[in-house]
């Protein structure tokens, strides 16, 4: 029996070279190219943007409805959204804000949408409540209290931040 040998020719040996040098530096070219057409996706959701809403001498005991828009940006996909708040003054003066999606399955509440319940938010998806201070109504369907705007207030503007749930 004979064993053979194993080796290596001057051409396969340039060839493993060759390739191997070739891939290094393609992979060295691609990555970058790579990082940059996939950096949207990559970027951290911006923080702490605040959006100019409302007058504040336009801001009574009643909760009204403001609405603004953002261009938001989704990857390489830019488009304006609308979005809203109730916003009323507590019985201290206070701004609360409140978000309009429902805790239950997120349609949109609004002020006195009930005849019933003229001093709550309803939810006409599936007969949802909550208080002016937007908890929840026990009985009814959402299980948690309306999400609540971060806000700041300059110059006699409201600007809202990101709405956030209770104690968050
Ligand atoms: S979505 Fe509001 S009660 Fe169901």
């Amino acid at each position: 029996m004979s064993e053979k040998k194993q080796q290596v020719s001057r051409r396969q040996f340039l060839n493993y070279t060759l390739t191997g040098v070739g891939g290094f530096m393609a992979a060295g070219m691609l990555a970058p190219m790579v990082r940059f057409a996939i950096d949207p996706v990559l970027q951290p959701a911006s923080t702490g943007d605040y959006q100019a809403v409302a007058q504040l001498e336009d801001i009574t005991n009643e909760p009204q409805r403001f609405d603004w828009t953002i261009d938001q940006i989704d990857a390489w996909y830019e488009s304006e959204v609308t979005k809203s708040a109730w916003v009323y003054k507590d019985d201290n003066d206070e701004i609360i804000a409140l978000s309009p999606v429902c805790k239950h399955l997120g349609c949109f509440v609004s002020w006195a949408g009930s005849d019933e319940h003229p001093d709550q938010f309803y939810c006409p998806c599936h007969d949802g409540r909550y208080y002016k201070d937007g908890v929840n109504v026990p009985g009814t369907p959402p299980a948690a209290a309306l999400d609540e705007f971060e806000y700041k207030t300059e110059d006699g503007t409201l600007y809202l931040g990101k709405a956030k749930p209770r104690g968050a």
